[in-house]
């Protein structure tokens, strides 16, 4: 544990990404400042450091999710830094990763609320409070009931930045669950497909324009207008893409086949996986979907805390170069396996 890698040593030849590093990530991201300009070179940073939870991690043969101080089990990461000394260790990350992060990059801060708002302002500071995009609130477990004098806490908390304020971003729709699809598409036509209607005006008064104008000899409602000019609303109702109500209200119809799904909202419910294959792994599809908004096919993502490598693999799985850095050695073994990646791509 704890070893110092110099990476400029390690790859003196192989290019810096797709590939996992073993070592204090400090060091491994002052040397990939330093020996391989990586200055301004990463465009999407997701980390998930320790959160000053004071608990050694480790595994059994039975769990692999155990949080103990007790012997027994291979610790696989320790959680014991606290207060400022906890701090000043996420703030010295947070100033290099700014370093390597591209003028379009963004970068995700996966935390709890005990730290998390104090690293809001850390990073406020390190990043600019203009460029502060989200607070992620992460579903991460069902109610608990315990006795305690305050609210359960289901959630944890993803503190999104961008770079610049010109970060890449992809405009992500999730598919309707089919229990969504049944409430919103309630009508069923001849064809046996679901449909729903929406007003064919909105709001505010067009003052000249055929918009204002009477369509079918039908005024749109006081303080409307149609949303469409007559030819438009013509052909709609050609293409059978009108309903007309019993007493002449016409009304577009949108057919669920036709959904194109929901934009994604800053209340994620993305649990982690029952049976790890480290402690604390994330959900591989709360990764993904982080990814495909910040990110495009070819561009570099890091997470320089990787863990069990899950931001690598999904990364990897959507045509993005990864870079991994962990200081222990379970985790490295765990996302050499995982991403099959050759053992000698990580060193200790
Ligand atoms: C919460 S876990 C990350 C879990 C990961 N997101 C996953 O899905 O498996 C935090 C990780 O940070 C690593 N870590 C802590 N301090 C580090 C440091 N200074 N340099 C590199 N890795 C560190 C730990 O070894 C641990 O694997």
């Amino acid at each position: 544990m704890n070893e110092i890698v110099d990476i400029g040593l390690l790859t003196n030849a192989g290019p810096v990404e797709d590939q996992v590093y073993h070592g204090d990530n400090l060091e491994v991201m002052k040397s990939m400042l330093i020996h391989h300009d990586m200055r301004g070179k990463i465009d999407l940073m997701y980390i998930d450091p320790p959160y000053a939870s004071d608990n050694v991690f480790s595994t059994s043969d039975t769990r692999n999710n155990t949080i103990s101080r007790k012997k027994g089990g291979e610790v696989a990461y320790e959680d014991v830094l606290k207060g400022d000394d906890y701090l000043a260790f996420i703030q010295h990350r947070l100033l290099l990763m700014k370093e390597l992060l591209s003028d379009t990059g963004s970068v995700y801060v996966h935390i709890d609320n005990s730290m998390g708002h104090h690293v809001k302002v850390i990073m406020d500071e390190i990043f600019g409070m203009n460029n502060f995009l989200n607070d992620l609130s992460r579903i991460k477990c069902n109610p608990k009931n315990f006795r305690q004098k305050s609210f359960g806490n289901v959630k944890d908390i993803i503190l999104y930045y961008s770079s610049s304020g010109e970060h890449t971003w992809n405009d992500l729709k999730v598919p309707k669950t089919a229990a969504q699809i049944e409430k919103l598409y309630k009508k069923i036509n001849d064809k046996g497909q679901r449909y729903t209607t929406v007003p064919l005006h909105a709001p505010g008064e067009t003052q000249n324009g055929p918009t204002g104008q009477p369509w079918r000899g039908v005024l749109p409602p006081e303080g409307r207008h149609w949303r469409s000019e007559p030819a438009v609303l013509e052909k709609l109702d050609e293409d059978g893409l009108i309903e007309w109500s019993k007493n002449g209200n016409p009304r577009k119809i949108k057919f669920a086949k036709d959904d194109e799904g929901s934009r994604i909202q800053d209340i994620l419910e993305y649990k982690d996986p029952q049976k790890p294959s480290y402690p604390t792994e994330k959900n591989n599809s709360l990764l993904s979907i982080l990814i495909q908004c910040s990110s495009n096919p070819g561009d570099i993502v890091m997470d320089c805390f990787c863990g069990s490598g899950s931001t690598l693999n999904e990364a990897s799985k959507l045509g993005r170069k990864f870079i991994g850095i962990d200081q222990s050695p379970m985790a490295i073994e765990v996302t050499t396996k995982r991403l099959g990646l050759n053992s000698n791509s990580s060193s200790n």
